[in-house]
């Protein structure tokens, strides 16, 4: 395991109890992400990914193997990690009683920033989000995407070193989505912010992404993709639906294959 990397997945399997029974939700899963980097994960539903984060976030323990974000055990050493990993989710999470404002402040006020420096600091991203006219807007007085906007402005107001983005614009119409990915594409490049999405859109994750690792039933790398070193976006999608394709053999096999 390579300590300087800020996240890295050692053999991790993870077992839940499902009905009485034990069900693996990841198997021997390895991949780690390096400084900077920006990697997709893709996978059908259900197969791990988010099982995935959130062992990466310390909100489950692994069965087996390792996991490392920034040097710590994200759940034995749950707070060391505060404030340094940053997640957009499906869903805004907004505080309908909060203003825009005090939504992006949430976070700075966890970790107990001092109030002038709280609203400096959140008056920047409303900027930087298009948002200044809004700071005191409710958010059931913004649109869906502005909303987003907002969650991502929280998110970034801590200056996260690790980011995590699970279908962040899944719930986003595709012409609002497409402009709320390249705002944070911007955001990503300029923090340089280690960087993994989560997606179901295979021309989403060729698009964000440096690197892209394809999931198979139970959470385990199928395939992994360097878009970098493909000539194309395009090159990559077929890549990648290569990889959905084999993740779908492997677990039709398992499925039919006596235990
Ligand atoms: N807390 C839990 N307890 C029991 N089983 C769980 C728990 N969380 C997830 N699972 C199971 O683990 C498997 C993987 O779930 P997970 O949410 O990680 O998948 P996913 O790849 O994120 O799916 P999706 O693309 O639909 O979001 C699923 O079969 C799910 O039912
Ligand atoms: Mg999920």
């Amino acid at each position: 395991m390579n300590p300087d990397l800020p996240v890295t997945f050692q053999n991790v399997s993870k077992r839940y109890t499902q009905r009485d029974e034990d069900f693996l939700a990841c198997r021997n899963l390895n991949f780690s992400v390096a400084e900077g980097e920006t990697i997709a994960i893709v996978g059908e539903t259900g197969c791990g990914k988010s099982t995935a984060m959130q062992m990466l976030l310390g909100l489950q323990q692994p069965s087996e193997g390792r996991v490392q974000v920034l040097g710590c055990d994200p759940f034995k050493e749950f707070d060391a990690l505060r404030g340094q990993v940053g997640i957009v989710f499906q869903t805004d999470r907004l505080l309908p009683w909060r203003t825009a404002s005090q939504n992006i402040q949430f976070g700075l006020q966890v970790l107990r920033i001092p109030k002038a420096r709280r609203r400096r600091i959140a008056g920047e991203w409303l900027e930087r989000l298009g948002l200044s006219q809004f700071a005191d807007a409710y958010p059931h007085q913004l649109s869906g995407g502005m909303r987003q906007r907002v969650a991502i402005a929280r998110t970034f107001a801590i200056e996260p070193r690790v980011l995590l983005a699970d279908e962040a614009f899944s719930a986003l119409d595709e012409i609002t989505a497409s402009v709320i990915r390249v705002d944070l594409l911007r955001l990503v490049r300029e923090q340089r912010t280690t960087t993994i999405f989560i997606t179901h859109s295979v021309p989403e994750a060729a698009e964000v992404a440096e690197r892209v690792l394809v999931f198979g039933r139970p959470g385990q790398v199928v395939k992994e993709v360097n878009v970098r070193d493909l000539s194309s976006r395009e090159e990559a999608a077929a890549e990648i639906r290569i990889g959905l394709q084999m993740a779908r053999a492997e677990s039709r096999r398992c499925e039919t294959s006596p235990t």
